[in-house]
């Protein structure tokens, strides 16, 4: 995206700038910064707050204009809520509010002040580096298929901080362009995205770095591997499968490589048993797994993280046809085992566990896949954390970790083997669905027992994080900033 990113110190009421940004507190009033502003234009803006027009209530902003003593022609007041109670998610509300209000013009130019004030539990670093992802998530418009969108005007956004964090920028414009990759791929239509496109697209990643190689699979390489189980779901679209397989060398070629894989179910009907019609549409988001592990891919690349990586996205369209798989059908997987299909709409789980026993060919140091795997994920959590399940307690522990340093958070769900009899069958070694319970762990489990012999490997369901539902829904770009906070971990 063209934000361009700069840090800066100077008075406020100096700034040579189109609009400046300045936080208000819901107990305490004027942040420092809003005080500067105060003072430079005669207490009008303390006047403001006094009278109710300016509220410190967290994401509400106010826009004044003009003011005398102030250099920039506008002043954008934020509330952050309680002073002593500015934690993460509210301090990302407000850096996000604040660049919505004026993304739409005339303002090109923004200086930010924001990141001044303190916030619970994190340092400079990270109000620097997640205010610009704010910034980023928030100054996107989908444009590609809507010819009456506009994308925004904005152009430069500076924020108070000191040269010694230009790094964070940096990293920053390396994660946005990941996460802003995801969220076009999720939301452009199933006609436009299907397999094909997909592959598409990671040729152009492939062509961009040297250090960076593709090999896409189609549906004959994958009959010879023997991918039974992804070829069913497959064999009733008219857009032909592909496992897309990007590698990146960034490390020494004796280290083991990081593998993601993600889910790219480029539109599910359901197949056989079909949804229901009502919000169908949605499921254009169901190869967001797919979309992220390509987004956090090119951030790994843009940023030259020292790891060795490999993206796998599995690119199948899930349709009803007279060719396609039914219930009942027992399918046989890569690794041998067979599996019962009891609904043909629980595709996910048959796609991944032949591009999880693939992945083990690269011998991982870790397998992460990533996947809008289930309603009852969804039922469980929400829209707001992950589910994240792993038999391996180190690798849940630094996920989780990843997920609370980049605020995109995961929660973890347990994979007991208790859980496993629920998937007996009595036609195949297993069923592609369990009961009426724990929907998202019997599908954690179901592809748990694909990498039985991988120490390392963890199982995140995005179903309810990966875009916001309803009509206006778009595509969140989640989980690829807890991907890349984790991945720069690695090195
Ligand atoms: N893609 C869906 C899961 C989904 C549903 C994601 C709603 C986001 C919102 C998945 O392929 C699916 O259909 N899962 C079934 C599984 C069931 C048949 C065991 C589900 O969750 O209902
Ligand atoms: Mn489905
Ligand atoms: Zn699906």
């Amino acid at each position: 995206m063209s934000l361009n990113l700069s840090l800066l110190r100077a008075h406020p009421a100096h700034i040579d700038t189109d609009a400046v940004v300045a936080a208000v507190f819901e107990d305490t009033g004027l942040s420092p910064a809003a005080q500067q502003l105060d003072e430079a234009c005669g207490g009008r803006i303390a006047r403001l707050l006094e009278s109710g027009d300016v509220s410190g209530k967290a994401g509400r902003c106010a826009l004044l204009l003009a003011l005398d003593g102030i250099h920039a022609p506008r002043v954008l007041l934020v509330g952050v809520g309680e002073s002593s109670k500015v934690d993460a998610g509210r301090f990302l509300k407000a850096a996000a509010e604040s660049i919505r209000a004026l993304k739409g013009g005339p303002v090109t130019r923004i200086h930010s002040a924001l990141t001044e004030i303190d916030v619970v539990g994190r340092d400079a670093d990270w109000k620097l580096r997640q205010a610009a992802l704010a910034a980023f998530h928030a100054s996107y418009t989908y444009t590609t298929t809507k010819k009456s969108a506009k994308a925004s005007p904005l152009t430069a956004l500076s924020l108070s901080g000191d040269d010694a964090a230009a790094d964070q920028l940096r990293i920053a414009a390396g994660i946005a362009d990941g996460v802003t990759l995801a969220r076009e791929l999720g939301n452009l239509p199933p006609n436009i995205c299907n397999p094909a496109y997909l592959a598409e697209q990671a040729g152009h990643i492939a062509a961009s770095n040297d250090k960076v190689s593709l090999e896409v699979l189609d549906r004959e390489q994958m009959q010879a591997l023997g991918m039974g189980s992804l070829l069913g779901v497959a064999q009733g679209s008219a857009n032909p499968p592909k496992l897309i397989v990007l590698r990146y060398d960034g490390a020494a070629t004796d280290q083991r490589p990081h593998v993601l894989v993600g889910k790219g179910i480029t539109f599910d009907t359901g197949g056989i048993s079909i949804k229901p019609g009502p919000g169908m549409e949605e499921m254009k988001f169901d190869m967001c797994g797919a979309a992220s592990v390509l987004g956090a891919f090119l951030s790994a690349v843009q940023l030259g993280l020292r790891i060795n990586l490999i993206a796998i996205a599995a690119a199948v369209e899930n349709m009803p046809d007279g060719a396609s798989y039914r219930p009942g059908d027992v399918l046989t997987s890569m690794s041998g085992k067979t599996i019962e299909v009891l609904n043909t709409d629980a595709e996910g789980r048959l796609i991944l566990c032949d591009a999880l026993t693939y992945a083990q060919r690269f011998n991982p140091a870790t397998l992460i896949d990533v996947a809008t795997l289930t309603g009852a994920c969804v039922v469980a959590l929400g829209k707001h954390a992950h589910g994240l399940m792993s038999r391996d307690d180190a690798l849940a522990a630094e996920l989780l970790a990843a997920g609370d340093a980049s605020h995109d958070r995961a929660w973890r769900l347990p994979i007991w083997d208790d859980y496993q009899p629920m998937l007996d069958s009595v036609a195949a070694d297993m069923a592609n669905i369990g009961g009426k319970w724990a929907g998202a762990i019997t599908a954690g489990c179901f592809l748990a027992r694909f990498t039985e012999g991988q120490q390392r490997w963890a199982h995140l369901d995005i179903a309810g994080t990966a875009w916001d539902e309803g009509r206006k829904g778009l595509a969140t770009g989640r989980p690829v900033n807890l991907l890349v906070e984790w991945l720069i971990g690695r090195q």
